[in-house]
């Protein structure tokens, strides 16, 4: 097995547009030893997001792109991504939808976070979704990203028992803490 050091690990960006604590996780997993990959970039939508703030406390490069015109936020995406050599992308809380166009370009290289047992729930509001339908069963699920929204080969999936006195908010919390989990643990199944 090839020994991984800060050098050789896969340089990967992460999208973001919200509180970024799926970030900061992955952030933290790059860093250990045998992590097969290193954050090297932050791309947000919104100027706005929490997440932002990885950037500066871990000194990593940030960018952020309105997405007003998506095919334009796109091709200096990926032109920055090109100049910094990054060959994988996470997404983490990113709300906007890449074009097939970008999507091809980086085949197979894209994967996603989302808070719900995949195929079911796919979409916003996921939480909310489960708890209305009397789901004794919520969950979180790892998978690659393909033009269809939230229908890219599963990775890993995690199963989250909702119980009764759960509200969407105290659902979303216990989902989150084992996203944590199961992110850099679905990065570590496809590389290793
Ligand atoms: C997570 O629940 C993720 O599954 C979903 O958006 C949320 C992002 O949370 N896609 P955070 O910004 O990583 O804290």
């Amino acid at each position: 097995m090839v020994k991984l050091t800060g050098l050789n690990k896969i340089k990967t960006a992460v999208f973001i547009s919200g509180t970024g604590s799926n970030l900061k996780n992955l952030i933290k997993f790059s860093k250990i030893k045998n992590s097969p990959i290193s954050v090297d970039l932050i791309f947000s939508n919104n100027s706005k997001a929490k997440g932002l703030k990885f950037s500066n406390l871990f000194d990593i490069k940030k960018y952020v792109l309105t997405f007003k015109d998506t095919k334009a936020a796109e091709e200096k995406i990926l032109n920055l991504l090109n100049k910094d050599n990054i060959k994988f992308i996470c997404l983490a809380g990113f709300m906007k939808i890449l074009s097939r166009s970008f999507i091809k370009k980086f085949n197979g290289k894209i994967i996603n976070i989302h808070p719900s047992l995949l195929p079911k729930y796919k979409g916003l509001d996921t939480h909310i979704r489960a708890i209305k339908n009397k789901d004794k069963v919520a969950g979180c699920t790892v998978h690659f990203v393909t033009s269809k929204l939230d229908s890219g080969k599963i990775i890993l999936q995690k199963k989250i028992k909702i119980s009764k006195k759960d509200t969407p908010t105290s659902l979303a919390k216990k989902v989150l803490r084992q996203e944590h989990k199961l992110y850099p643990a679905a990065i570590k199944k496809i590389f290793d």
